[in-house]
């Protein structure tokens, strides 16, 4: 049989960040109690001139090469944060990126979790039609506030991935378990460009759903924690992670239990430095987990843990191919951290207040963002976007 999976990955996220301490410092809080109680250490910054759609061009276009363009034939654009009710940001996407004009495009939306149901729709498409790829992508803005509880768990990105027989990173298995249920955890009216959230319940709804899906995976599929090199998991935070892990850690040996917490602080790396991005955290975390991992080979098992507010949840399982390092953009994040440039918690303030809102004209500055598509500004209602 085919193998379908992940072929390739590519992430962006802008080119400003804020440090944690600093945060902490002006926030009146204990740096501790964001480094560690929360886990973080830096948090990305969005420029009025990124936006979701930018970011996930900004992210496909390092890994699609001209063949994967014309190959193509839908584009799963997920994200909760979407700049118009109507239109689907996989549609700009199809045009910025010079994708093949008899694709599909559509945007999904159900919280974190609506990139998870976009892979797996891609991996269903594919089995059908092995000569076609599809492009998924997961972009969103984590905002809270300023001087919010929320406000040291925001971040936001993009990252791409391309769905295709006989993938270069991952198989997707057919191992899928999940769970929804209507509750109010996190939402965002469509007034409001922050979110609305009940922080503690949110983590206590998280870490109950990944218990459930894991005691329903266990028994569906016979298999158990042995059988799991790595978990990964969604990372609004990384705190949230390690609760969710230390949750069933004590179902492993001694021995496996250090390289499940191994391989969990390699799956942190990045998110650490980027912050929440909703969608796209879950894989972030993947990339960062291949990228940063000493001891992940062919043919390991990695449990993902997805969760959406609202709520769904998901546990599925990937097996790493053979040359799965192949399939990441060599140093993409490690240059992209390096360039990034640190503001101040006072120009952070002044950029966050910032952002595109409402039905007049503007235009912003565009020349001090180094990325490749920015959004120049609003124009007759339409935004304009560059490609620098
Ligand atoms: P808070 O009330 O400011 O923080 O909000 P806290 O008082 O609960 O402290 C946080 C942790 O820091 C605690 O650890 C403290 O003990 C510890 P815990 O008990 O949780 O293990 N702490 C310290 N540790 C070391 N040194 C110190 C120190 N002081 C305190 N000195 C909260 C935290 C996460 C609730 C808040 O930031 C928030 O509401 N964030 C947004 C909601 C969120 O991220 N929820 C996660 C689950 S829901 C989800 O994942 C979905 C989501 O991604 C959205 C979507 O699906 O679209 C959010």
């Amino acid at each position: 049989m085919t193998i379908i999976g992940i072929d390739k990955m590519s992430f962006f996220s802008p080119h400003q960040y804020i440090d944690m301490v600093e945060l902490a410092n002006a926030r009146g809080e204990e740096p501790n109690k964001y480094l560690i109680g929360i886990g973080q250490t830096e948090q990305a910054v969005i420029p009025s001139t990124q936006d979701v759609v930018t970011m996930a061009a900004n992210a496909a276009d390092e890994m699609l090469t001209a063949s994967d363009r014309k190959k193509i034939t839908m584009i799963l654009f997920a994200t909760e944060s979407g700049i118009d009710n109507s239109k689907s940001g996989a549609v700009y996407l199809q045009r910025l990126l010079g994708i093949n004009p008899y694709a599909r495009t559509i945007e999904l939306k159900q919280a974190c979790y609506a990139g998870t149901f976009a892979l797996m729709q891609a991996r269903d498409y594919v089995t059908l039609h092995p000569d076609e790829k599809v492009l998924v992508v997961a972009s969103d803005i984590a905002r809270y506030g300023l001087q919010t509880s929320g406000e040291v768990t925001q971040g936001g990105g993009a990252v791409a991935m391309l769905v295709a027989a006989n993938p270069m990173i991952a198989e997707i298995n057919q191992d899928s378990q999940f769970l929804s249920r209507d509750i109010m955890d996190f939402w965002r009216p469509v007034y409001a460009d922050t979110a609305r959230v009940d922080g503690k319940y949110s983590s206590n709804v998280y870490q109950d759903f990944f218990k459930k899906v894991w005691t329903r995976y266990k028994s569906k599929t016979g298999r158990d924690i042995a059988d799991f090199k790595a978990l990964a998991f969604h990372l609004p935070f990384t705190k949230m992670g390690l609760k969710a892990l230390r949750d069933v850690l004590p179902e492993a040996t001694d021995e496996q239990q250090v390289v499940l917490m191994d391989e969990f602080e390699a799956s942190r790396v990045y998110n650490k430095r980027i912050g929440n991005l909703y969608t796209g955290s879950l894989y972030l975390s993947l990339y960062s987990l291949l990228d940063n991992s000493q001891s992940l080979k062919a043919g390991d098992r990695i449990g993902m843990f997805s969760y959406g507010s609202g709520a769904e949840g998901e546990f599925y399982s990937l097996t790493l191919r053979p040359h799965f390092s192949a399939g990441l953009v060599t140093g993409q994040i490690d240059t992209l951290l390096a360039n990034r440039q640190y503001v101040t918690i006072a120009d952070y303030e002044k950029i966050f207040n910032n952002q595109l809102k409402g039905a007049a004209d503007r235009e912003f500055d565009f020349k001090g963002d180094p990325a490749k598509f920015v959004l120049h500004g609003l124009k007759n209602e339409r935004r304009q976007y560059i490609c620098n």
